[in-house]
């Protein structure tokens, strides 16, 4: 098939990677030049496991080429992909102006029937006002051009993406289910055929698709992310508790997990979920449901609870040292908002550092994919923190002479320490756990104080 995908961020590039190892023709259309041009000579601009060479497998077979033009795009495709950014906008609700502009550009370049695919994570509704972009864009066609030609058929059809980062192709490659929300029109029968066929290939053994309503699909989405960060925070409100009681959370989440109705997954306490998608989305979740005259008291709740557990963590640690942290040298493992991306996006880390060096601290930090504070916060001023955090290459060069260690993220190289260097590294064996790595009766019987989150000494 031929298929055009608009944006190449991480939904964008992930999609058109996948569609064209699938034997489809794509073409990949984002406006900034200098990044088509390095992923021309496919120079991959985000870390993603198995993408890099995806992309460059299929550049060479001529499957999937990138360009700035979005006529080119329209013309070529049966299927439109829109992958742009939803960034949070002020108001805690998503900006989708984005989304929108290429809406208004589809229009100018339509000329035959096109399936036009919310793909980017998009506020119910969404779909309606990209459907009355296009269709203004092309009745200013008309007007211009003076003939009273029969517009261009088109439908917008709701697709949302559940890829997890650090797992993307795979997600994408072996999903659980693929949602389509399409009008019941003959434009939308026409596009769900079309979409089928798309997704045939990840269909063979078991149904995947799930054919539904566009308003439904585009919930389904913010409805997944949800449920997803409520389980985190019930976890994180759960392990508060199991420490105030002097239970230990993590029992606690075998005994529950090993329930099917509950499940094992994203059941872990810890610092709170981050990245791109989940504070975003259940932030937007909220905002859309006050704008409709409902409250989302549950989803509500979730999010206070997510905020609270940084700063939690830190008071703890702050604590431990009565109260201030001037001139302590703290070790901090792990900067990125999840192993395996280098996406420092709602990182609970750069709350951590930041608080840690307000409360009089110095920082000396590890992360595999992280390597300097204009990187841990872009876009921000960073002179002043800059004196007060240094990066370094090895885990172990973080921790010697520091007053405790700190761990914000659960990369691998972390899960097994040589522990008897670490205790003679560190000035005193501390360790503040924010991702529950160890045991923490045999780190004391290693010899150190140890913290988790929620776990019972
Ligand atoms: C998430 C969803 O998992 C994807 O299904 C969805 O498609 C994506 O958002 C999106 O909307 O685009 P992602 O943000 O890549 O994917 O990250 P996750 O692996 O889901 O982790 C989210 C956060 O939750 C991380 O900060 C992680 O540390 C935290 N988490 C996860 C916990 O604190 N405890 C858990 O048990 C699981």
């Amino acid at each position: 098939m031929k298929i055009t995908i608009v944006g190449a961020g991480y939904v964008g590039l992930v999609s058109a990677a996948c569609f064209a190892e699938l034997g489809n023709h794509v073409v990949c259309v984002d406006r900034d030049a200098g990044r088509v041009e390095r992923l021309r000579k496919a120079e991959v601009p985000i870390f993603e496991p198995g993408l890099g060479e995806l992309i460059t497998k299929n550049l060479a077979a001529g499957r999937i080429t990138f360009t700035t033009d979005m006529k080119a795009g329209v013309r070529h495709a049966d299927i439109l992909f829109i992958a742009v950014g939803t960034p949070p906008a002020g108001d805690s609700s998503a900006d989708i102006s984005q989304v929108l502009a290429v809406a208004g550009e589809i229009g100018e370049h339509l000329s035959r029937f096109l399936v036009i695919v919310d793909k980017s994570t998009v506020p119910v509704g969404t779909a309606d006002r990209v459907r009355e972009t296009v269709l203004n864009a092309l009745r200013q066609r008309g007007s211009k051009s003076g003939a009273a030609r029969r517009l261009p058929d088109f439908a917008v059809v709701s697709n949302p993406e559940f890829l997890k980062e650090g797992a993307a192709v795979e997600d994408f490659m072996r999903p659980d289910r693929v949602v389509i929300g399409v009008s019941d029109d003959p434009s939308g029968r026409k596009a769900e055929a079309l979409m089928r066929q798309a997704y045939a290939p990840f269909n063979r053994n078991r149904e995947r698709l799930i054919v539904m309503d566009v308003k439904s699909a585009e919930l389904t989405k913010y409805a997944a992310n949800a449920l997803l960060a409520t389980k985190i925070s019930f976890m994180n409100d759960m392990a508060n508790l199991a420490d105030a009681l002097g239970a230990d959370i993590e029992k606690v989440r075998q005994g529950i997990g090993s329930d099917r109705r509950i499940g094992y997954d994203f059941i872990y306490a810890g610092l709170g979920y981050g990245g791109s998608c989940f504070p975003k989305d259940v932030a937007a979740i909220c905002h859309t449901a006050r704008e409709s005259g409902e409250r989302l008291r549950v989803v509500e709740a979730v999010r206070s609870v997510n905020a609270s557990q940084k700063q939690r963590f830190v008071e703890r640690i702050a604590e431990h040292f009565g109260g201030s942290l001037e001139g302590r040298e703290i070790a901090l493992w792990g900067l990125t908002f999840k192993p395996a991306t280098d996406d420092v996006r709602e990182a609970p880390s750069r709350y951590i550092v930041r608080r840690l060096i307000a409360l009089g601290a110095s920082i000396r930090a590890h992360d595999p994919q992280v390597q300097s504070i204009e990187q841990l916060m872009p876009g921000e001023s960073v002179a002043r923190l800059g004196q007060r955090i240094r990066f370094v290459s090895d885990p172990m060069q973080a921790v010697r002479g520091a007053d405790a260690l700190v761990i914000a993220t659960e990369w691998k190289v972390y899960r097994s320490p040589d522990f008897a260097a670490l205790r003679k590294s560190l000035k005193k064996p501390v360790i503040f756990d924010g991702r529950n790595l160890f045991d923490p009766a045999d780190m004391k019987r290693l010899g150190f104080h140890y913290q988790g989150v929620g776990r019972r000494a």
